[in-house]
């Protein structure tokens, strides 16, 4: 087994794994003492990494089978490979807002790894919330009542017609009328299928209303879980380099990638590990 060191970066989640080349093989002990450390802090940090995308791909096979993004086009060679990329005049980016990864789906994916390509001189660090944490600190009579409850997901206030990322130059998307027409039911806390915590499962991005609720009832209640889902005791933050790597668990953590470096190039590679239906 190769040996890692794991040094947590806030109080709050996130790690630091130093001694591992990612671009190189991985045994079984290795991969399952990864996989803990992944459990224990929901995103682990890696620094100065060079990984081709057939590398980056093969670490992530480490960690189950790899998804791809149903409305924004993949990289032409690598259909696993999400390029992740903000050009200079672009006045939107690609997960600039708070959110887990494709909770519109029925399967939204467990996780996702990004490397670093091409980082501005200043910025574009990501953000993370621990969303266990966030459902751990809600009161006992808010537990009742987001316990029980169904949210609807969708993608089309992202990829439909109008949507969000519609506005990127960078990152060219899909099926506007599919994404318009996605809606999928999860549920408002999930339980983790490894750890077996409780989390928060909503996100400002992808969630449409509370089902069986009023659309002002669902509304108070969505904003105040979307507020306190990220406040700052919750969070870490990475300030990226080239050929540094975040691997995130969206079961547990919602993301934020800040877009504070107008005017310039930011390039990422993203691939994503396919997750089951939230329960
Ligand atoms: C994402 O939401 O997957 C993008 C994160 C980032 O670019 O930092």
């Amino acid at each position: 087994m190769s040996s890692f060191t794991i040094a947590p970066v806030t109080g709050a989640l996130g790690a630091e794994i130093d001694g591992l080349d990612l671009s190189q093989p991985l045994d079984t002990d290795t991969v399952a003492a990864m996989r803990a450390a992944f459990n224990e802090n929901h995103v682990l940090f890696f620094r100065d990494q060079a990984l081709s995308p057939r590398e980056q791909i093969a670490f992530g096979r480490n960690f189950g089978e790899l998804g791809s993004h149903p409305y924004v086009e993949a990289n032409p060679d690598y259909p696993e490979i999400l390029d992740v990329i903000t050009e200079p005049a672009d006045r939107i980016n690609f997960g600039g807002g708070w959110h887990s990864d494709v909770t519109f789906l029925p399967e939204p994916d467990l996780g996702s790894i990004l490397y670093a390509v091409d980082v501005p001189s200043v910025g574009g660090d990501t953000l993370f919330a621990d969303q266990h944490a966030a459902y751990d600190a809600l009161s006992d009579t808010m537990k009742e009542l987001v316990d029980p409850l169904v949210a609807i997901h969708t993608a089309n206030m992202q990829y439909g017609g109008k949507g969000y990322s519609q506005r990127s130059t960078a990152m060219v998307t899909r099926d506007e009328a599919g994404a318009a027409a996605s809606e999928v039911e999860h549920p408002v806390v999930r339980t983790h299928p490894e750890t077996g915590r409780k989390a928060l499962f909503v996100n400002r991005a992808f969630t449409l209303g509370i089902k069986g609720m009023h659309s002002g009832e669902s509304r108070a209640l969505l904003e105040f879980l979307f507020a306190h889902a990220v406040k700052e005791r919750f969070t870490c933050r990475f300030r990226w380099q080239p050929g540094s790597v975040a691997m995130w668990d969206n079961r547990s953590v919602q993301h934020y990638a800040l877009h504070d470096y107008k005017g310039e190039w930011r390039r990422m590679r993203r691939i994503t590990i396919k997750g089951n239906r939230p329960t």
